[in-house]
């Protein structure tokens, strides 16, 4: 019976220490992925996320979210054509971002995918990494 009691009590120490595990991760995706959005993105789409008039669309909508693989696909390699966003058609070019590692295109991709009313889980790296492998 005693150690019945035991084995709950570690089962769930175990628990919270995983929940609170992922709980750091992601604050700390959501972190250092502002600071890379800042960098890199925010110049053409704005730090709130509402793009710039008819030349550069908005990320404050759920697109990025059902749209996970081109959008990590678009910030590795680019993108150009016609994009129908919030019932607007841009037709501009986003440049490449080679220089970004799986983990930075994950942190990115969970700061988009949560913030300006947007709500999601964290990407993971092994996420990106299997959409980038279906790159076109
Ligand atoms: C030089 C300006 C520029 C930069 C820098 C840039 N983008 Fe874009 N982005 C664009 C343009 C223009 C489009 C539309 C492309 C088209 O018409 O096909 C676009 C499209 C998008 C889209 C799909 C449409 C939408 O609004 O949801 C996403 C998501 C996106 N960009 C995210 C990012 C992220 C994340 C970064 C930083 C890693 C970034 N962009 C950097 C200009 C830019």
């Amino acid at each position: 019976m005693r150690n019945r009691y035991l084995l709950l009590v570690i089962m769930v120490w175990a628990c919270l220490g995983c929940v609170n595990k992922d709980k750091m991760y992601f604050k700390q995706y959501m972190t250092n992925g502002e600071k890379l959005y800042n960098v890199h993105c925010g110049n053409c789409h704005q730090p709130d996320g509402s793009g710039l008039g008819n030349l550069i669309p908005p990320l404050s909508n759920d697109f990025s979210i059902k749209n996970k693989s081109l959008v990590v696909c678009a910030i590795r390699n680019g993108l150009s054509g016609p994009i129908q966003i919030s019932g607007k058609t841009f037709d501009g070019k986003m440049p490449s971002n080679p220089q970004l590692s799986s983990l930075e295109i994950a942190e990115i991709m969970t700061y988009i995918t949560n913030s300006w009313e947007n709500s999601s889980d964290r990407t993971t790296i092994s996420e990106v990494d299997s959409l980038l492998m279906l790159c076109q």
